[in-house]
């Protein structure tokens, strides 16, 4: 068993929650800010904050930098703002879910992704097999109560992208993200390989996914694009047009480039609201409102819908796998930004 599941029945993070809690809420009496000063406020404010570890259940993630800070915002009108670390790319992970299920959604409709997988929390961990046995049941009857964004799902979603080859396939899912980041990614080679040598939970997890009828074929050939596409190399600003292409109806701002329609991308975000900072994305909602995606690399992207994307880097996570200066700063910025969507408007 990984870190992450094994922590599952002894999750001790009240304590947490309530800090994260009590940080959070304190911000919804700021005074409104421009996104230089909101960014740089959360950039000093959590600057010297150590809590969190690495991930360590893929070797080379524990050998990431814990100190790197970077912090990104990106407008629907196209602004750049941002604060630390804007070079140093870390793997995307889970956020990558996010593309290949909207990927999904605008080649086969929302419709496609609802009822291979579900649009539902799972509850459970990320990597849950618990999750797909529970929910096995209703594969066939009825929507699944699974979701893109757990690995299950991200594993059948990544299985659903057409392509006569493997890498056609890659081709087209590195291609979508290409065209949300607005720049040529490429995969962190020793990522790759570090995780597909220790993804042996992943990879029962696709065999259980091909047998329960979520996958169709060649489950090997998903699971390695799937543990490639986590692999992509991103930086903080990449993260945010990410986001902000999201925020501005499935258009770039930066490059002008129409990546999806704008009548698929509330789909997609409605599944990031629910499901995606995993079991503690009810609390996250709760505090922000916002549409937001984690990754194990230490990336949090977050989406305030028609105002503007975020996305904050830094490696060290909280027990859910949630990085917790990144959720913290995101927090705060959009609070301070009156990002929360179902805030009043002023
Ligand atoms: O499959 C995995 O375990 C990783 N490639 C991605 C997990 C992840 O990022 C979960 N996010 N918080």
């Amino acid at each position: 068993m990984n870190r992450i599941e094994r922590r599952l029945p002894g999750r001790a993070s009240v304590i947490g929650a309530l800090a994260i809690g009590v940080a959070i809420s304190t911000l919804y009496a700021q005074a409104p800010a421009g996104p230089q000063q909101a960014i740089d406020a959360a950039f000093n404010k959590y600057k010297t904050l150590k809590e969190g570890k690495n991930a360590d259940y893929i070797p080379a993630l524990a050998k990431v930098d814990p100190n790197l800070f970077g912090i990104a915002l990106v407008t629907t009108d196209g602004k750049v703002f941002s604060a630390g670390d804007l070079k140093t790319e870390v793997s995307i992970q889970s956020i990558s879910k996010v593309f290949t299920m909207a990927q999904v959604i605008q080649e086969q409709g929302l419709e496609s992704v609802e009822k291979r997988i579900g649009v539902d929390a799972t509850g459970a961990r990320f990597n849950s097999i618990i999750a797909v046995e529970a929910v096995k049941t209703v594969v066939g009857t009825g929507a699944p109560e699974m979701n893109p964004l757990v690995n299950p799902g991200a594993i059948s979603a990544t299985s659903m992208v057409t392509g006569g080859t493997s890498d056609a396939v890659w081709n087209k899912i590195i291609g979508f993200h290409n065209d949300a980041a607005g720049r040529q990614l490429r995969v962190l080679q020793d990522v790759y390989k570090s995780e597909s040598d220790t993804n042996q939970r992943n990879q029962a997890i696709g065999a259980l996914m091909l047998a329960y009828g979520y996958i169709k074929s060649n489950w090997p050939q998903a699971v390695d694009l799937y543990t490639r596409q986590c692999s992509i190399g991103v930086n903080a600003k990449d993260l945010a047009t990410m986001a902000a292409t999201l925020a501005a109806g499935g258009k770039n701002p930066v490059t002008g480039k129409q990546v999806m329609d704008a009548a698929k991308v509330p789909g997609v975000l409605a599944v990031m609201a629910t499901a995606g900072l995993y079991d503690d994305s009810g609390k996250w909602l709760y505090h922000t409102g916002l549409p937001a995606k984690s990754g194990v690399g230490g990336g949090i992207i977050a989406v305030s819908p028609g105002k503007f994307g975020i996305a904050v880097i830094s490696p060290p996570l909280d027990d859910a796998g949630n990085s917790v200066r990144a959720q913290r700063a995101n927090a705060d910025i959009s609070n301070a930004l009156g990002g929360n969507p179902y805030a009043p408007r002023k």
